[in-house]
């Protein structure tokens, strides 16, 4: 999510990276038919990462990110019908769409291209589904509902573990009230109460934000009233509040007709609000859930800034808005106890029959294939921050020679010759398949050319 600073900055390896690659190039990347041109100081999307963009796990029938996604729509549209439905939005977009048209700083760490994949310098594959509010904003009038949301696969460069994927799935939902009407975001206020009221789920819900001691720290925005904002607010978190009540209602109850899970069946759902930044809000939350044990953050929200409305070609101080972005793969992985996110990507056939639309069951797990462990350590050609490597770009090499092989990449040793300043760095890679048999001979291949590939773009010596 794009609230905390990302602690990746941009070093010196992409630039090495970026000079290597330019040596071995075609001129243009083709996505959907369509030819993109090269830039050799952009560029770093992988053909491993093209091959995800027409899987669209969001829309696939019987698959459980398919199964969240259409759990979502029919409650937020249960209440007064006022979304329109976006599925289908090419994830190629512009820096000006994913970025610009949201308010992003130009320094934000969400631009590097550590944590983004560039197609060129103009052009890149969507990180969040943020990227279409502008346009979905502007088409508002000529839908005529007053809200939408939209559900898309989103890429983002990131480490590699059970949780993490470079391509996940979010929703954004937005709602306007054009013309600012009191009495209208009042009336739909109340609908909502009610249908939240008559929920069955037993809700607990803590908001922090509400003793902000210091206002300043989330301000809201000078052109909007106090009440707006207290009443755009509460129908944004309501919507939410409901959403989740949903969501975990249904999995409560398939948990109770299932009756085998060992995790303890909860009689009440805990929520917490707490204060957010993003750039294209104010003021701005998140949203966590109790569950397991543990705070999960479901999803970041706020009330949109004007900017991004005018933007979208409405008149200055006619609308008010809010927006959330939800994730949908944990929280499929949550309800249907899937172990490892790579499963949703498996075509095996062991997965894929497991689910059906419109229900909630929990994944039987089938044999897992035993994995094989490889170290690969090495120094660091110089002795400067400027000359160490980003981690993503060495989780890319791993991902581009060892696709859905590769279970988990972790740093296990660093160490610094005290004499000639000199550094080492230690990963261990577990590789695994989720669908067959991997064999030694097999890994020992991926594996000389993930030393090979980083000793070529890094000047790495192998230990
Ligand atoms: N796009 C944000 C993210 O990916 C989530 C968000 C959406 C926050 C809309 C506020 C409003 O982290």
């Amino acid at each position: 999510m794009y609230s905390v600073a990302r602690t990746s900055t941009l070093r010196g390896a992409s630039r090495l990276f970026l000079r290597c690659e330019s040596t071995k190039i075609e001129a243009s990347i083709k996505i959907n038919d369509k030819s993109y041109p090269r830039d050799p100081n952009y560029t770093n999307v992988t053909p491993s990462i093209i091959d995800h963009v027409n899987r669209s796990l969001h829309k696939k029938p019987n698959h459980p990110v398919n199964i969240l996604r259409d759990l979502i729509e029919k409650k937020l549209n249960s209440v007064d019908n006022s979304f329109t439905t976006y599925n289908d939005f090419s994830p190629v977009v512009s820096t000006f769409e994913n970025f610009d048209s949201l308010g992003f700083p130009a320094d934000h760490p969400g631009r590097s291209k550590s944590d983004t994949y560039y197609i060129n310098d103009k052009t890149l594959l969507r990180t969040h589904t943020s990227a279409h509010e502008m346009e979905c904003y502007s088409k508002i009038n000529s839908t005529g509902k007053p809200g939408f949301l939209i559900s898309a696969d989103v890429y983002r460069r990131d480490e590699i573990d059970r949780t993490h994927y470079p391509v996940f799935h979010q929703m954004e939902g937005c709602r306007v009230w054009k013309g600012r009407s009191i009495e209208q975001m009042k009336q739909d206020l109340n609908i909502l109460q009610q249908h939240l009221d008559k929920h069955e789920m037993n809700l607990i819900v803590e908001d922090q934000s509400l003793n902000n001691k210091s206002p300043s720290e989330n301000p809201k925005q000078q052109y909007m009233t106090d009440e707006e904002v207290s009443l755009v607010s509460q129908h944004l978190k309501r919507s939410l509040e409901l959403v989740i009540s949903e969501v975990f209602n249904q999995k409560i109850k398939s948990m109770k007709r299932e009756n085998n899970t060992t995790q303890e069946i909860p009689n009440e759902l805990k929520l917490r609000w707490v204060n957010a930044y993003f750039p294209w809000t104010a003021p701005s939350w998140e949203i966590e859930v109790w569950w397991n044990n543990d705070w999960l953050e479901l999803c970041g929200c706020g009330i949109t800034q004007q900017q991004v409305i005018l933007n979208s070609g409405f008149e200055k101080d006619s609308t008010v808005s809010w927006a959330f972005g939800l994730g949908l793969d944990r929280i499929a992985m949550l309800l249907f106890e899937i172990p490892d996110i790579r499963l949703l990507w498996s075509k095996d056939e062991r997965f894929i029959s497991q689910f059906k639309d419109g229900e909630i069951n929990t994944f039987k797990p089938y044999s897992r294939y035993p994995g094989s462990i490889r170290d690969v350590a090495f120094w660091l050609p110089g002795t400067t921050e400027s000359e160490e490597i980003h981690e993503n770009d060495l989780m890319e090499i791993v991902r581009d020679n060892a696709g859905p092989l590769v279970e988990s990449v972790k740093l296990i040793d660093r160490f610094q010759n005290p004499k000639t300043g000199k550094k080492s760095l230690c990963y261990r890679i577990n590789y695994q398949s989720m669908d067959r048999n991997i064999t030694n001979e097999e890994v020992n291949e991926i594996q000389k050319n993930v030393e090979n590939e980083l000793v070529e773009k890094y000047d790495v010596t192998l230990r």
